[in-house]
């Protein structure tokens, strides 16, 4: 399965965001991870649809849009014209999870899910063969820079079992204290998408972009 680094642009510099962008693409990053919060859902609030629509102009990256909002039903269909190509919400923010993930494929749009720390697997188990995608969060979700929660490498493992019983190729994604000390790990516990801010945004963004896209590298030829 091949292995995706998708920088979070919630520790960029906010003043400088072309030139963050340009130094995760010349790394090779495919991906552009993008943290939407409401201050309700989570205590935090970030950025929103007039910047991922400015971003969208200059960059070609994949923008994977993480909505960390209560009832994201109300702005799936602002958030797929600001140019998102997956859009993740989290269980734990939507009443009817069927008919959301059903109206982002209807908006043509990629779907996962986020699963906070203490939201069990089992609230998949009816949807699994519907998403492209599956968050893990191994922080609680609001701020970056927080400490990796060490119970979800085996979440992960339990998820990839779950997808490769049921013969699904689910992407899983993990976000939240990741970067070159845990990756290979994360790795090799089932996780194929790495959500990275503080361990690539910051000093020498390009280099530290470019250390983790070779361990990813390096445990997809072990694979
Ligand atoms: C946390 C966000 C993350 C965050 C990750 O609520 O969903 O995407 O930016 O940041 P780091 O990699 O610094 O833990
Ligand atoms: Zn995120």
């Amino acid at each position: 399965m091949k292995n995706i680094l998708a920088p979070s642009l919630l520790a960029a510099d906010f003043g400088h965001l072309s030139e963050e962008l340009d130094a995760v693409t010349r790394a090779g990053a495919e991906y552009l991870h993008l943290d939407v919060m409401d201050g309700l859902f989570v205590p935090s609030i970030s950025f929103g649809i007039p910047v991922i629509a400015s971003l969208r102009k200059q960059s070609s990256l994949f923008f994977d849009v993480h909505l960390m909002i209560e009832e994201p039903d109300r702005y799936l269909a602002a958030f797929s014209e600001a140019g998102a190509d997956l859009i993740t919400v989290h269980a734990e923010a939507v009443r009817h999870l069927d008919r959301t993930v059903a109206e982002i494929h209807r908006l043509g749009k990629k779907a996962g899910v986020a699963l906070n720390p203490a939201t069990p697997l089992s609230v998949l188990d009816w949807v699994l063969p519907q998403l492209d995608m599956v968050l893990i969060m191994s922080v609680n979700p609001g701020f970056g820079g927080q400490k990796y929660i060490t119970y979800c490498d085996e979440k992960i493992r339990q998820l990839r079992e779950k997808c490769t019983a049921l013969g699904l190729n689910t992407d899983i994604e993990v976000d939240g204290g990741v970067g070159p000390a845990n990756a290979e790990r994360i790795l090799r516990a089932g996780a194929n998408i790495l959500v990275a801010g503080s361990a690539v945004f910051g000093e020498n963004t390009e280099e530290r972009a470019r250390t983790m896209m070779k361990l990813l590298r390096k445990q997809e030829q072990k694979a």
